[in-house]
This record gives C-alpha cells, structure tokens and sequence, in this order.
C-alpha cells in the first residue's frame, strides 16, 4: 500500500497507529500536523512520521490519502470544519477518538459520507508519542460505526487500515457506542478520578497517600490518564455518563445499606455475584 496518510493529533494514540501500520506493511508516507512543535520534532525523530508541522494548512501540501484524526474527542469538528478545504474530493477521513454518538452524524455533516468513525478498543493511561508502540493494536477489537450515510468504498479502506495495524474489526451503531463504553470504559475512568478525589478529601488528618496497598495501585491506575482527554469524553458522552454514574451509585448505596443493616448473607450474595462475574472475564 503506498498512499499517503495524515495524523491529526500526533500523541500516543496517533503515534501507535502509524507505527502499526509501518508494521503492517504500510509503505506510503506517513505525515502529522500536531498544535505543540515539540511533539512533532519528537515524532520526526522517532519515525513515527516522514514530514509534519503545527498548521492544517499544510495538509494541502501534504494532499494525504487518509487523514485519520488523534487529537481529544472536542477538537474533531473544529479540525474537519478547517480541513475540509484542504483535502482531495477522494480523500478519505477517519478517527480513533473514544466517542462515537452524536459526533460521528456531525462529522459525516461537514465532511460528507467520505468519514468513517472507529474507536480501538487499546491503550493505556500514559499519553505523549514517547511511549506510542507499534503492538498496540495486535488482536484487540476496533469498533467501527458505519451509518447509513458512509461511503462504501471509504469503509473498505478504513477497515483495510485497522486490519494493518493488527486490529480486529467490529461494526456498531455509533449511538449504542456511547452506552457500551460509557458503562465499561467511561465509567470506571470516572469512579477512579472520583476515589482519588474522596481520599484527598479525606486525608485531612493523616496523609493516605502514603500508604497505598496494591489494591488502591491497581484500581486507580487509569486515574493517571490524561486530564484533557478524559475532560472531553465526558462532556462529548454526557448524557451516557450522567445515566451510567446514577446506575453506579444506586449499586454503591445497596452495598451501604447491607453493610449499614449488617445483613451478612445478602451481603455475601451482592459480593460473591460481582466475584463471579469478575472471573467469568478471565
Ligand atoms: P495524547 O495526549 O497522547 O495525544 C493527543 C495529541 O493531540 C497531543 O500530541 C496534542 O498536542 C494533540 N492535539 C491537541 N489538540 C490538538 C488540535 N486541536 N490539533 C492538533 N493536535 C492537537 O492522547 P492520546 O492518548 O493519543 O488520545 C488521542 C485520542 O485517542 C483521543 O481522542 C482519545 O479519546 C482516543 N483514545 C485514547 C485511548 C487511550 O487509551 N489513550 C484509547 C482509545 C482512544
């Protein structure tokens, strides 16, 4: 495969996928547009990209095959709404952003039937091309939410570029995206900044932070993701968030009141049924 593609957003996440695809076999150039000139230095210096900059004007220069859009979830529409002028007619349009919903009919609005949303279901908590890998992808599930409106040929292709990188598709609804992952990927992001916040808040008398068991370690881990990234899924996937933190909060109050009423066998039973379906993941 020896077409062009553009990066929009050149972090860990757009890193991966272009060094996947090298991977992959890959053969065209690889360029990325990124707003921090230091990102691209590093990306050019890396291999992750051949050529780059910090201006989407030079995406006509560039005149990519592929742009694939890597930047957080909030700035998708403003870039597409730039970028539009810059692309080729044939030109087709991708992300690998973590909402779909909403977002996908409204970039489909700006950039025709030509963009094609995915969303890897691969990553990690660290941002930044320093730690962009080309395994990322190996085996793990990309879901890709065609509507009525995409483009046969474009959908090909994007599916052609996640089979590279070692993924493994899947297609989905874009709206049943949003209350997938807003309950198993959202959500738990949320209830993992929010213990960081209540043991702040309870480390008035003694610094709790000094004593983290192995507990704490592995459930918070994705606390250290990225503030940006994570304050734009929320907002973008709002109304799924709201309804799976209302969902969440309910189970938390049950498991008060048996601890409150002491009821030992319905707490058992509330543990033991969350164990079961804890292990059946394994
Ligand atoms: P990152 O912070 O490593 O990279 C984001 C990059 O976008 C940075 O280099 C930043 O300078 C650049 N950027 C920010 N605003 C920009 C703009 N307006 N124009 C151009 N570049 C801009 O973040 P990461 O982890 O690579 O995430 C990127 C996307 O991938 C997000 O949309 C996120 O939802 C999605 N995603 C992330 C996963 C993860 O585990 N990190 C997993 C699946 C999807």
């Amino acid at each position: 495969m020896d077409k062009s593609l553009l990066i929009v957003g050149v972090g860990f996440m757009g890193g991966s996928f272009a060094l996947a695809l090298r991977r992959g076999g890959f053969q065209g150039s690889i360029y990325g547009i990124d707003i921090n000139s230091v990102t691209i230095d590093r990306a050019k210096e890396l291999g992750v990209i051949d050529e780059g900059g910090t201006e989407l004007s030079l995406t006509k220069r560039f005149s990519p095959d592929y742009v694939i859009f890597s930047s957080p979830v909030r700035t998708f529409r403003q870039i597409a709404g730039e970028i539009k002028g810059y692309i080729r007619r044939e030109t087709v349009v991708t992300d690998l952003g973590s909402v779909k919903g909403k977002l996908v009919f409204d970039l489909e609005g700006i950039l025709g039937g030509r963009f094609v949303g995915s969303h890897p279901i691969a990553g990690t908590e660290k941002s930044g091309v320093e730690h962009s890998f080309p395994e990322l992808f190996e085996n793990k599930k990309v879901v890709i939410t065609p509507t009525e409106r995409t483009e046969k040929g474009a959908l090909d292709e994007v599916v052609k570029l996640w089979e590279l990188t070692g993924g493994k598709v899947e297609f989905m609804d874009p709206m049943l995206h949003d209350w997938v992952f807003g309950a198993v990927s959202h959500l738990p992001h949320a209830v993992a900044f929010a213990l960081i916040d209540a043991l702040i808040e309870m480390s008035n008398e003694v610094d709790l932070f000094k004593y983290p068991g192995g507990g704490f370690k592995d459930f918070t881990r994705i606390a250290a993701s990225d503030p940006v990234m994570w304050r734009d899924i929320f907002l973008e996937n709002k109304d799924n968030i709201l309804r799976a933190i209302d969902m969440y909060s309910n189970s938390l109050q049950k498991l008060r009141n048996l601890i409150e009423r002491e009821e030992e066998s319905a707490l058992t039973e509330y543990l033991r049924e969350a164990k079961q379906r804890r292990m059946s993941l394994e």
